[in-house]
């Protein structure tokens, strides 16, 4: 039974906008506790527009195709950001977000990096709790998974003149899945490719971030990797992130993740990641270290465990790092062990399972 407690009592009242509904529901079709990552879509969109400086206070309508012209900012200079967050179930089935705020002001951050117009917070919340009320149902039974929200907003100027663009559209769709990784994955260094660089976009979540990884991400699958280890751009030797999520290395002694320097993306799920290690009694420091750092420890037996942390992944445990010639193996992840412990609390909060005492979980 859930404990109303655990979900802090926030300003749930909505604007209505209007809504265009599916005639008939495809909810029923799929079993939500199977899906994988990012394939199925619910019922429903948000959408607002931009235009002559004002943002529209927006509409509900089918999931669905935007008619939209090849020459839109949005494609021609990759003028789009986005956000990744998530809705839970809790054990009495009602809806719960996680910190959305959080990802509402970081869409807003991305957006001004890109000279783009920020979508209004109030904008954003309004849309978001009034689509989740239409897809409500898309949601995974609590413990099954989580309802993935995407909001995403573009250029959609007709023009390819390069300056700031004037038309903009902002959506929110949702997309259910059960697990993002199914087992802890391996992991390939890249030192040939940089996610980031010092003035670049690395703290932020504009599209192009991910399109430039693509590449570093292919062959790392090729090598029989899921995943890269990004490095520093200037010296190719410190550890920034790894593919979707932040980083954090557990050394016999304290817990380190890289800090937010300009090229590490803030996450939701990091912030609260080290609260929650802190708050288990583990020494955590946002400090930079070296790849030789991680495998000269792994020599000595000191690197216990290394995890990466994302909306998406959640807490998601690396087994092996190849990095050149060398590949380290790391100790099978123990139920018991840091990161497990670390998810398994995260995940009791933001579902709504556990007593929320930092204000994060929200009614949806
Ligand atoms: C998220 O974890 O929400 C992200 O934004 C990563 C995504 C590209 C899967």
């Amino acid at each position: 039974m859930a404990n109303e407690a655990t979900v802090h009592p926030r300003e749930t009242e909505t604007t209505p906008v209007p809504v265009e509904r599916v005639s008939r529901s495809r909810v029923a079709d799929q079993d939500l506790t199977q899906l994988g990552f990012g394939r199925v879509f619910a019922d429903h969109m948000f959408l607002a527009e931009y235009e002559q400086g004002r943002w529209s206070s927006g509409r509900i309508l089918p999931y669905g195709p935007l008619p939209l012209p090849p020459s839109i900012t949005g494609l021609q200079y990759a003028l789009a950001v986005f956000e990744g967050m998530k809705a839970h179930r809790a054990p009495d089935g009602r809806l719960v977000l996680f910190r959305p705020g959080d990802n509402a002001r970081r869409f807003q951050r991305s957006a001004a990096r890109l000279a783009m117009p920020p979508v209004p917070e109030a904008l954003f919340m309004n849309g978001l709790r009034q689509l989740l009320r239409e897809d409500r149902e898309w949601a995974p039974p609590h413990g099954g998974g989580a309802l993935y929200i995407r909001p995403v907003q573009f250029s959609s100027d007709p023009s390819i003149g390069v300056r700031p663009a004037e038309r903009f559209l902002f959506s929110i769709f949702t997309s259910p899945y059960a697990k993002y990784y199914a087992a802890p994955v391996d992991v390939m260094v890249s030192d040939r490719y940089a996610r980031a660089f010092p003035g670049g976009t690395g703290d932020v979540k504009p599209a192009g971030n991910y399109a430039g990884a693509m590449l570093a991400d292919r062959e790392a699958k090729e090598q029989g990797c899921q995943s890269v280890l990004w490095l520093d751009a200037e010296e190719r030797r410190y550890v920034e992130e790894c593919g979707v999520m932040n980083v954090f290395a557990v050394f016999r002694d304290r817990i380190l993740t890289p800090p937010l320097t300009g090229t590490i993306l803030p996450g939701i799920t990091r912030d609260s990641v080290i609260t929650l290690l802190r708050s288990m009694g583990h020494v955590v420091e946002e400090s930079r270290f070296a790849i030789d750092d991680v495998f000269a420890a792994h020599d000595r037996g000191d690197l216990l465990e290394f995890f990466g942390t994302g909306t998406a992944a959640t807490v998601t445990s690396v087994r092996s790092i190849r990095y050149r010639d060398r590949t380290i193996q790391l100790a099978p992840v123990a139920p018991d062990g840091v990161g497990g412990r670390v998810r398994d609390r995260l995940v009791g909060l933001a579902s709504g399972r556990d007593p929320d005492p930092y204000g994060w979980v929200e009614p949806a």
